[in-house]
């Protein structure tokens, strides 16, 4: 069996890690297993157990809601924080019903399915959630949603950074437009949806850029390929509105609870036009996979001074202290998971 030493925070894409990781302790210098097992089925199960057929609904049609959540490693406190989890299963759940799929699964199963999973695998390093609910009738040329069978399937893969640069990264308004809600519905994290963020974030790395922010159809700002986006001017912050096509982020509500309460600053939430990108002071994406990312230049023009501002900044190092279970009030958002239960 192959055996891999993980690499931890070097990782900057989602990635599958197949067989046993072998993992260093600090203390001790001894090694322990973690492995890359998968919920699949209603099973757990070694992750290249866990196959779909050719002929599955979803690998055909874009037919599956899914969602990404981070577990964040406490090495001082030897313990996995995973951020705002029932949230995510609730957001999950909601677009399942958008799309008539039912599983048998509550938000408390869903949650107790992921915690288990993560003990399974056992990983002490930040990690990233794929719960995906999908159409898996092995069936093509039905387009009938209600016709159609769905299953729920979990992975848990180690995940460092998401966009890798250090400090403000370098944005382009895409080319792409974000679909209207008339068209698909871009409060649901669909699979099909997501051809238009991957058409733009890879013009945008073509391009030379870090990140693409994609513009609605009527040239309003929607959101970034995979993170919502913030601007800061004259100490007000604004955020593209509900009805502005993006996806309502669950990291989006954390920063705006934590800019009211902690900052005691309002966001106003509205359509944002594209030209007051460029006079903000400071712009910011939020994701789970994004943390909050501060965007330095857009379009080669310098979004304040091109470094990241003082709101970014100390939003920033409050969500990372947060998300880590690092933050007594904020707790209620961090489900604890001990690797040794
Ligand atoms: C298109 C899009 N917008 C926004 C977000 C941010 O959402 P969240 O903060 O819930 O991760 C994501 C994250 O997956 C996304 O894919």
């Amino acid at each position: 069996m192959l055996a891999i030493r993980s690499g931890g925070d070097i990782l900057s894409c989602l990635t599958a890690i197949p067989f046993i990781i072998m993992r260093e302790e600090l203390n001790g210098g001894t090694f322990e297993m973690a492995q890359a097992m998968a919920f699949f089925k209603g099973n757990v199960v070694p992750i290249e157990q866990a196959n779909v057929s050719v002929m599955t609904h979803a690998l055909h049609y874009g037919t599956a809601v899914f969602e990404g959540v981070r577990g964040n490693w406490n090495a001082d406190q030897n313990e996995m924080f995973v951020f705002r989890l029932r949230e995510h299963y609730e957001r999950m759940l909601r677009g399942s019903k958008v799309m008539l799929m039912d599983i048998p699964y509550s938000v408390d199963d869903l949650c107790d399915i992921t915690t288990d999973l993560i003990r399974s695998c056992g990983y002490a390093e930040d990690i990233y959630i794929r719960p995906i609910i999908y159409k898996s009738e092995e069936l093509v040329a039905n387009l009938k949603l209600h016709q159609l069978a769905s299953d729920f399937a979990l992975i848990v893969v180690p995940f460092g950074s998401y966009i890798d640069t250090e400090g403000a990264i370098k944005c382009c308004t895409s080319s792409w437009r974000r679909p209207d809600d008339t068209m698909m519905p871009t409060g649901v994290k669909l699979t099909g949806l997501y051809t238009t963020s991957i058409l733009a974030k890879t013009e945008a790395d073509l391009l030379g850029y870090d990140e693409a922010i994609l513009l609605n159809h009527d040239g309003t700002v929607s959101e970034g390929s995979g993170e919502n986006l913030f601007l800061c001017q004259n100490g007000r912050i604004s955020t593209p509105s509900e009805t502005s096509n993006c996806l309502l982020g669950i990291t989006r509500d954390s920063i705006i609870t934590l800019a009211r309460n902690e900052l005691g600053m309002e966001i106003v939430e509205r359509h944002v036009h594209r030209s007051e990108l460029y006079l903000a002071d400071e712009i910011f994406l939020t994701g789970t996979a994004a943390h909050v990312t501060p965007v330095g230049y857009l379009d080669e023009r310098s979004v304040g001074d091109g470094d990241v501002g003082p709101v970014t900044r100390s939003l920033s190092e409050m969500y990372n202290s947060v998300i880590r279970g690092n933050h007594s009030k904020y707790m209620e958002w961090c489900t604890p998971v001990s690797l040794g239960d």
